[in-house]
C-alpha cells in the first residue's frame, strides 16, 4: 500500500483513464492494446480442467502458494472469478486472468473460485454457473457437477454459483481473523468495482464484525515469477511471431498494402500453431508509423518505395504472449537518415537491455534508453514507456515499482516518432531477467540495419 503514487499525468497518456488501474500508476506501459479478448476456450464447453502444457498439479501448487500466503497474513476467505467483463474502454482487465493462472480453465465464464484456509476439509472450492438444459445444442456438451468433473479441473469440491453466498460467508466466520481479502487490482472511481470487491463487501455487510483487507500485491509477484513452462510457452508464442516477422520481411515490396503485410505475418502466426493474437497487430507504413496505436480497421494505405514500415505484432500460446517490434524498409533499403535514426533507438534498446539484471527497476532502465535517445537530440521523440510484462496478456500482472527479480520477462521497446519526416521507428525484445543478468528471447529475427538489408536483400 505505501507504493502508492498517483502520477496520473503520465498514466493518461498511456492508457485511457478510464481504465486505468492503480497498479499501472507507477508504470509506463507503451500501447495499450484494447481489442484483446479474454480466453473464451477453443471447441465445445465439455468438461472444464485445464489441457495444455501447464498441468492440472501446477495450478494446485499455485493455489496451495496462495492459501499458504493467506493463513500466513491471518486472512480467512478470499474468492476469484472468471471475470470475463472488460474495462470501459474495451481493454482488458488483466486481473481477469487471475483465475486462468490458479485454475487453467478458460471456459466457464462467472465461475469462482473460494479459498478459504482455516476449513478443516476444503480450503478450496471450485463454483461453476448453472447447466441450462438447451445449452449443449449450442455449445456441446458441459459436464454434469460429479467426480469426472472434480478429476478434470483438480478440485475435490466443485459446486454451482448458487451456493457460493452461503460458502463465502461461512469461509469468512470460520475464519480466526474474520477478515476476507481483495486481491486486487485497486481502480479509478471511473471503473467499475471489480466483482471481487462487490461480492466480498456485500458478504462482510451481512456479518457484523468481519471485514474486507487488501492485498494487492500477492497475485502480481506470483504471475510475475516465471516457471519454466510459463518460459517455454513464451519462447513457442516468441519463434511463432519471428517466424511471421520473417514473412513480413521477406515478402514485403512496394504498392503491397499494410493490411496485406499484417495478413502475411498474422498468417505465419497460424500456420506455426498459434490459435490466437496476443493483441491487435499494429503494421503502419510511412506516416502510419508514427501512429502509437495505429490498428488493423485502419490499414489500407498502399506502401511504397523508401518508405519504413513498422510492425508490432505479437502470436499466443495456451495465452503466453510475444510482443516484438521490427521497423524496416519496404523496399528493402534504409535511407540514409532513416539508418542514422534507427541506429539511436538501436542504442538505446541495446543500452537497456545490457543493464537488465535482478535488482534493476523498469524506472532505470527507462533513464538509460531515455539518456540515449535525448544525447541523440530526440527528447520529446519517445512519447511512450520503455516497456512492461510479458505473460498472460501483453501486458502482464507484475509489480512495476520493485526492483526486477529472476523470472520475469519484460519488453524494451525505445522508438522515436518523427511525424514531419514520415519516419516512425520502434524496436521491442521480449528479455527473461536471469540469476545473473538477462536472457534475449526474441532472436532469430533480423535486427540492426545490416541485418535487415542483407535478409530482405535474399532472392530479391
Ligand atoms: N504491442 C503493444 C505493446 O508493445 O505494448
Ligand atoms: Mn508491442
Ligand atoms: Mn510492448
Amino acid at each position: 500500500m505505501k507504493h502508492i503514487t498517483f502520477v496520473a499525468v503520465l498514466l493518461t497518456f498511456f492508457v485511457p483513464a478510464a481504465s486505468a488501474q492503480v497498479d499501472d500508476i507507477m508504470v509506463v506501459v507503451p500501447h495499450e492494446t484494447p481489442d484483446k479478448q479474454l480466453p473464451m476456450g477453443d471447441d465445445a464447453l465439455g468438461a472444464a480442467g485445464p489441457r495444455g502444457l501447464v498441468t492440472r498439479e501446477v495450478y494446485r501448487e499455485r493455489r496451495l502458494r496462495l492459501l499458504t500466503h493467506m493463513r500466513e497474513n491471518g486472512y480467512s476467505a478470499a474468492v476469484i472469478f472468471n471475470d470475463t467483463r472488460n474495462s470501459p474502454s474495451g481493454g482488458p482487465d488483466r486481473s481477469g486472468l487471475d483465475f486462468y493462472y490458479l485454475t487453467g480453465i478458460e471456459h466457464e465464464p462467472g465461475a469462482a473460485l473460494l479459498l478459504d484456509p482455516d476449513a478443516d476439509q476444503y480450503t478450496e472450492s471450485l463454483y461453476l454457473p448453472m447447466l441450462d438444459v438447451e445449452d449443449h445444442v449450442w455449445h456441446g456438451e458441459r459436464s454434469a457437477l460429479g467426480r469426472e468433473l472434480e478429476l478434470s479441473t483438480g478440485f475435490a469440491r466443485v459446486r454451482r454459483l448458487g451456493s457460493l453466498p452461503g460458502a463465502l460467508a461461512s469461509a469468512i466466520l470460520t475464519g480466526e481473523s474474520q477478515q476476507a481479502v481483495f486481491l486486487g487490482p485497486v481502480v479509478g472511481y471511473t471503473s467499475p468495482i471489480p466483482k471481487q470487491l462487490e461480492v466480498l463487501r456485500d458478504a462482510t455487510s451481512r456479518i457484523p464484525g468481519t471485514s474486507v483487507a487488501l492485498d494487492r500485491e500477492i497475485l502480481p509477484a506470483m504471475r510475475q515469477a516465471k516457471d519454466d513452462l510459463e518460459i517455454e510457452l513464451t519462447r513457442r508464442a516468441i519463434a511463432n511471431t519471428a517466424a511471421g516477422l520473417r514473412a513480413g520481411m521477406s515478402q514485403v515490396e512496394p504498392g503491397m498494402t499494410e493490411f496485406q503485410l499484417r495478413t502475411i505475418i498474422e498468417t505465419a502466426f497460424h500456420v506455426e500453431g498459434s490459435r490466437r493474437l496476443a493483441f491487435g497487430s499494429i503494421v503502419g507504413s510511412g506516416p502510419n508509423s508514427c501512429v502509437l496505436h495505429y490498428r488493423g480497421e485502419h490499414d489500407h494505405r498502399v506502401m511504397g518505395a523508401g518508405e519504413l514500415v513498422l510492425c508490432d505484432v505479437g502470436a499466443e500460446v495456451e495465452n503466453y504472449a510475444a510482443d516484438i517490434t521490427r521497423t524496416f524498409p519496404v523496399s528493402g533499403t534504409f535511407t540514409p537518415r532513416q539508418r542514422e535514426v534507427y541506429e539511436v533507438v538501436l542504442r538505446a534498446a541495446d543500452e537497456a537491455i545490457n543493464a537488465v539484471r535482478p535488482g534493476i527497476t523498469f524506472r532505470e532502465l527507462n533513464d538509460i534508453a531515455r539518456g540515449v535517445i535525448e544525447a541523440a537530440g530526440y527528447t520529446d521523440d519517445m512519447r511512450h514507456g520503455l516497456g512492461h510484462f510479458l505473460g498472460l496478456y501483453v501486458h502482464d500482472a507484475g509489480n512495476y515499482h520493485l526492483p526486477l527479480t529472476p523470472g520475469t520477462i519484460i519488453t524494451i521497446e525505445p522508438g522515436i516518432y518523427l511525424p514531419d519526416e514520415d519516419i516512425g521507428i520502434r524496436i521491442e525484445d521480449d528479455i527473461l531477467v536471469t540469476e545473473t543478468g538477462f536472457e534475449v528471447l526474441t532472436t532469430g529475427i533480423p535486427r540492426t540495419p545490416d541485418e535487415i538489408e542483407a535478409f530482405m536483400g535474399e532472392g530479391r
